[in-house]
């Protein structure tokens, strides 16, 4: 495990916990989403091709939703780490808000998609997208009316998943923000990092399914979690 005076880079992990401050309904746990809807309703390609109007209207919801919500402390303290870290940096998040962007992070990866993209499923083109698909508009790029959510769903492969593993196996050090680790891949890249020699962090509002596996557990909000330790790594 690598000593924290010669971490040099750095893999961030992020869920949805990190946007529960800002309004955004977090997946599981009380009143989360799939306490509201049935998974297999509204995050399959199965619940797309049986009742596409459901899926549609869902995340017609959940895109008009997100673009009323603000970053919070902590996406703001990672964009501040994003700018100042010299070493490598990539916040690699499961989340499909924009939130990461709109507080400043470049260094920025969404392995499930984004909210705010609309994807061709005629020309294979994602088209960044802001209104509602549940009228089927038109591609940009081909005309086809043929425009699905550019989210990965349930039973769909992650995206980047090389570049992922490759900034895994040159990281000194991993951290989870914000997330249960309920949901493989993701959840499984503590362990990988783990193996690799990377020291390991958990900031999380209680323990996640793979809590086990890091050196380190801190509990608490992100708001307050988060600033907390990136002060203590640009020291
Ligand atoms: N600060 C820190 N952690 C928090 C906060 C907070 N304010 N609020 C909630 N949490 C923690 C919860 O304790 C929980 O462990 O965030 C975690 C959220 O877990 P989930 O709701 O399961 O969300 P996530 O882990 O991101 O889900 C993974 O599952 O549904 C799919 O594709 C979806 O990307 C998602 C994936």
């Amino acid at each position: 495990m690598a000593a924290m005076d010669r971490i040099r880079n750095i893999v961030i992990l992020t869920g949805a916990g990190i946007s529960a401050e800002s309004g955004i309904d977090t997946f599981r746990g009380g009143g989360g989403l799939w306490e509201q809807h049935r998974v297999e309703d509204v995050a399959t390609p199965e619940a797309f091709a049986r009742d596409p109007e459901l899926v549609l209207r869902f995340y017609d919801m959940r895109r008009e939703a997100i673009q009323t919500k603000q970053p919070n402390p902590a996406h703001f303290a990672l964009a501040r780490l994003d700018a100042e870290w010299p070493g490598e940096l990539l916040i690699v998040t499961q989340n499909v808000d924009d939130l990461h962007e709109r507080a400043g992070a470049k260094r920025v990866l969404h392995m499930h998609g984004e909210h705010l993209n609309a994807w061709c499923t005629w020309c294979d083109v994602r088209s960044s997208w802001r209104g509602p698909l549940l009228n089927r508009p038109p591609c940009p790029a081909c005309g086809a009316r043929a425009l699905r959510p550019d989210v990965v769903w349930f039973g769909e492969m992650p995206y980047r998943m090389d570049e992922i593993y490759a900034a895994l196996r040159g990281c000194d050090m991993f951290v989870s923000i914000g997330t249960s680790g309920a949901v493989y891949p993701a959840a499984g890249f503590v362990r990988d990092a783990r193996e690799l020699g990377a020291r390991t962090l958990e900031l999380n509002l209680e323990h996640s399914e793979g809590s086990a596996w890091f050196d380190e557990s801190r509990l608490g909000p992100a708001g307050e979690l988060v600033p907390a330790w990136v002060a203590e790594m640009l020291l």
